[in-house]
């Protein structure tokens, strides 16, 4: 890995030469002048010297279109131009499109359809919406979907930014409304933290670092296997001009993270070797022009490349290279369900079917790589950082540094996309060690090649299944064995491993089950959590099964899933009685009419000869909300201070999926309360509680529940001081409240009551852990509360020729429970979608040559068709107001439901995802080279 060479910041320390020019231009119409070296990007420039940071870096390549600004009225990639191309030209950047502090009305568009998730790609996206608006301020879809084509969106699924843009070209675009006290709960409330992600005004981790802070980049790996001999570091770095300190691992206190605590298997600075392309070896920390220009090569690492182990098949083959000695076998872990006997079943079964399939690496490809930055302050460390856990960041961090988890604070930064991904520590531990060995604040932001290298992935499955039913159609036994790929650490492996096997029937009821799942390391990058935890591969055999099952029979494919939908008192494979809340067959019947329309249409499109030949498919799924048979507790709290304002004390970090929003609604409804009288303070380690991870679709649920609690508690404590019924009604009027019990009207004078320190008169608190049982030697248990349900219609066009697919639209039911705000529950649904097309068609990660966004593709908004979004609300009980989760549940039945169309399209089985040209076309042509 060479250093990057289009930079400077004012010097080339390669050749000591100062080429900085005062260059002109204006920005949102004012204007201003950088001094900088004429090829700095224009990007920099804008976020760097002139602190408009709303402009986002995502790649800094010209792949993802984050840093889309107007340069002369026409969109441009900001980190492609060179500075002095905006010399005595005008640029325009989303800072500039609220006037006076009012959101434009193309902002408030996205504001209302909840176009903007995370917001990483919001910048971008209403920059290049403007353009558009401009030359064509009546667009039609097609229109709008080629203006903002060179914007890439991993969370949304594009369907909503679609939506909000021609709306805002509309007669009459609705109005923003907050709902009023009591009717918070499944409201369409904008996101109440969307202002800022529209306005540029949105700190993210690599948008407050202070001007003084040191730079720390980390030197990593070009080798799947080696050992590494660092030579003498104070020679040949050291003296390098700017740099500070060259950290290996001997400077490292605990050089160890992982997520399990007896599973700490993963350096933070290389022992010796490397097991994979992106190991950490040492880190650079000094000014942000030393670090970067100090060439890899040029520092006295010798790398000894050692036999490396690829695939998880050749890994557990008997003489196999260890890629950690003391773990015989590479094995990892291994795990699985057993009811009944499943081959004795399979035996008596009429019709039965069997299948291998194929998964590979996946990357999270979220917008905003990963960043933060760190200072000591006394005795402590502080952290500002993208991150999906802040608590487990806290106390990894602590561990690393050798201190107690009370003497670092995490604040998390906004966060551009996780899905997972950032659930692992990346940045944190060491920005934390060299502010805490330096005393500086130390900032690290990665490079999108080196996020793509270095952090987790989907993990590779090879799935072996088979499945059997009697002549009605009715499931008997299912024998499933997965191995997983988890790379070259353990990192969320154990967790996948564990929640396959339960997942193993799909959403049927199956009498005799026999489920394994293992999970061997090799030399590849480390496999963790991704969006389903490995239930989307699990989804893509059983499916794929269910219909051979449905062929074999002569029975449609939706008919066969319906007959053997779980339904509430149901036993699943861990042997749990599903007591309420099963939605599949409503999801099902929902389908039902749109997919017979959907079988005719490409009956009568398929009567012509052709290449093109159009498919239906279907794809059904359960999801297990929460940690699989772990405890699994959130706290939250709400406090009420003398002036009458309300303070929610959220620990869950909102990275997009809208926590933020929902658990304010499901809080207010529970105080009665309007939802905009809530503040909120979200994630800051050293002022919440541990509301656990923005992970496995919980926070809705857990989470939801711990502020449902929360607010019931406050509420309770208004209600005694005004020694008022339960049913009555609640007023916050400055700095009293005002309670109404039928004809009574009480009035609480708050300065009167006891307050604390910082002025709390009354508090409510609330926690959750949702039931679960340990899984016995036989995996049965009860592992999640709650699952949540759906299922996927796929309609897709198949060349036959060119082996390419074409998703043509997308119905998809899902059972949530309840909708807290059903907007933001499409928005989750259609981007797993998105995200499920990717895993189905196009994304495949392949070491060295895919660490890239022009390499590796992900979804544009040209490849997310039509979606409908049919919401089922099939209450659960134990749930906040009924509801339950989606942030997974979206993605995992869309692979699944686009293989089946490809096969209903063309005959071919595809075995292996993602189904890229030319293994469809080898498919095709060995389907018609059959006799
Ligand atoms: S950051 Fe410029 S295109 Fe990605
Ligand atoms: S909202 Fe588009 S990348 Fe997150």
């Amino acid at each position: 890995m060479s250093a990057r060479s289009l930079d400077g910041g004012g010097s080339d320390p390669a050749c000591g030469v100062s080429v900085a020019d005062a260059i002109a231009f204006t920005v949102n119409g004012k204007p201003v002048s950088v001094t900088a070296p004429p090829l700095r990007r224009l990007a920099d420039a804008l976020r760097d010297d002139l602190g408009l940071t709303g402009t986002k870096v995502g790649c800094n390549a010209g792949d993802c279109g984050a840093c889309t600004v107007l340069l002369d009225g026409a969109q441009v990639c900001s980190c492609m131009v060179p500075l002095a191309q905006a010399a005595g030209r005008s640029v325009e950047t989303v800072e500039g499109l609220a006037r006076n502090g009012r959101l434009n009305r193309l902002q408030r568009a996205f504001l209302r359809h909840g176009a903007a998730q995370c917001g990483a790609c919001t910048p971008g996206m209403l920059v290049a919406a403007t353009e558009l608006l401009r030359a064509s301020p009546r667009p039609s879809g097609a229109e709008v979907m080629d203006g903002l084509g060179g914007v890439l969106c991993r969370c949304t699924g594009y369907r909503k930014i679609v939506a909000a843009v021609l709306d805002a070209a509309g007669d009459a675009p609705q109005p923003l409304g907050t709902p009023p006290s009591g009717a918070a709960v499944g409201a369409r409330l904008a996101k109440l933290d969307g202002v800022p992600k529209l306005t540029g005004a949105e700190r993210y981790g690599a948008d407050a670092v202070p001007a003084d802070a040191l730079w720390l980049r980390i030197v990593r790996s070009p080798h799947d296997s080696a050992r590494v001999v660092i030579g003498s570091l104070e020679e040949s770095a050291t003296d390098w001009p700017g740099m500070e300190r060259v950290l290996t691992a001997n400077d490292v206190p605990s050089n160890r993270v992982g997520i399990y605590p007896d599973l700490r298997d993963q350096p933070v600075l290389a022992e010796g070797v490397v097991r994979y392309r992106g190991d950490p070896v040492v880190a650079l920390v000094g000014t942000r022009e030393a670090v970067v220009a100090m060439r890899d090569d040029d520092l006295p690492i010798r790398y000894e490349p050692l036999p490396a182990v690829h695939g998880a098949g050749e890994a557990g083959t008997p003489n196999a290279p260890l890629v950690h000695v003391d773990m015989a076998d590479n094995r990892l872990i291994e795990g699985g369900v057993e009811r009944g006997d499943a081959e004795v079943a399979l035996d008596g079964c009429t019709v039965r079917a069997e299948g291998r399939f194929e998964t590979t690496f996946v990357e999270h490809a979220y917008i905003e790589p990963e960043a933060g930055w760190a200072r000591r302050v006394g005795d402590r460390v502080e952290l500002f950082v993208s991150t999906q856990t802040p608590v487990m960041d806290r106390d990894m961090t602590a561990e690393v540094l050798g201190l107690v988890p009370a003497q670092v604070r995490i604040v998390p930064s906004a966060c551009g996309g996780g899905f997972g991904g950032k659930l692992d520590v990346s940045v944190q531990p060491l920005a934390a060690l060299a502010a805490w060995l330096t005393g500086k604040p130390v900032a690290c932001v990665y490079e999108r090649p080196e996020s793509m290298m270095a952090s987790p992935k989907r993990h590779p499955a090879t799935i072996e299944a088979r499945l059997g039913c009697d002549g009605d159609g009715a499931l008997q036994a299912v024998v499933f064995d997965a191995t997983f790929d988890t790379g070259a650490y353990a990192s969320w492996g154990p967790t996948v491993a564990g929640r396959v096997p339960v997942h193993a029937t799909g959403p049927y009821a199956v009498p005799a089950v026999s489920a394994r799942g293992r999970a061997f390391y090799t030399n590849g990058p480390p496999a963790g959590a991704f969006r389903g935890f490995g239930v989307p591969q699990a989804a893509i055999a059983h499916e794929a099964l269910m219909d051979d099952l449905a062929a074999g029979l002569g029975m449609d494919r939706l008919e066969i899933r319906l007959k053997n939908a779980l339904r509430a008192g149901d036993v699943t494979a861990t042997g749990q009685v599903l007591e309420a809340s099963a939605g599949l067959a409503p999801c099902l019947e929902a389908l039902e009419p749109r997919w017979h329309r959907a079988l005719e249409e490409a009956a009568q499109a398929n009567v012509e000869d052709g290449p093109l030949r159009r498919g239906v498919g279907i794809g059904c799924m359960w999801y297990g909300i929460g940690n699989t048979a772990l405890s699994n507790p959130s706290a939250m709290r709400i406090t009420l201070d003398r002036e009458g304002r309300l303070t929610l004390y959220n620990g869950a970090v909102d990275i997009g999926q809208g926590s933020t929003t929902i658990l304010a609604q499901i809080c207010a409804d529970a105080l009665g309360v309007a939802v905009d009288r809530i503040a909120q303070i979200v994630g800051d380690t050293d002022w919440t509680k541990d509301a656990g991870k923005t992970s496995a679709s919980r926070q809705t649920f857990v989470s939801g529940k711990a502020a449902e609690r929360a607010g019931a508690a406050l509420r309770a404590a208004i209600l005694r001081e005004a020694n008022a019924a339960a049913d009555a009604s609640i007023e916050l009027a400055g700095g009293c409240v005002v309670v109404r019990d039928g004809e009574r009207r009480v009035e609480i004078d708050l300065a009167r009551l006891k307050a604390d320190e910082r002025g709390v008169v009354l508090e409510g608190a609330g926690t959750f852990d949702p039931p679960t049982t340990p899984l016995d030697a036989k995996g049965q248990g009860s592992p999640y509360a709650t699952y949540a349900f759906g299922a996927q219609i796929a309609v897709v066009d198949v060349d036959t020729e060119l082996g390419t697919v074409t998703p043509v639209r997308i119905h998809a039911a899902h059972d949530v429970g309840r909708a807290i705000n059903p907007t933001q529950v499409e928005g989750q649904i259609e981007g797993g979608i998105a995200q499920g097309i990717g895993l189905a068609l196009m994304e495949e990660y392949l070491p060295g040559r895919t660490e890239n966004l022009h390499d590796y593709l992900i979804p544009t908004i040209g490849d997310v068709p039509e979606i409908e979004v049919i919401i089922v609300e099939d209450e659960e009980p134990q749930g906040p107001f009924g509801a339950k989760g989606v942030g997974e549940p979206g993605l995992v039945p869309t692979a699944p439901a686009i293989l089946g169309a490809i096969r209903h399209a063309t005959g071919v089985r595809v075995t292996k995802v993602p189904a890229l040209p030319h293994r469809l076309r080898a498919a095709l042509r060995e389907l018609e080279a059959r006799p």
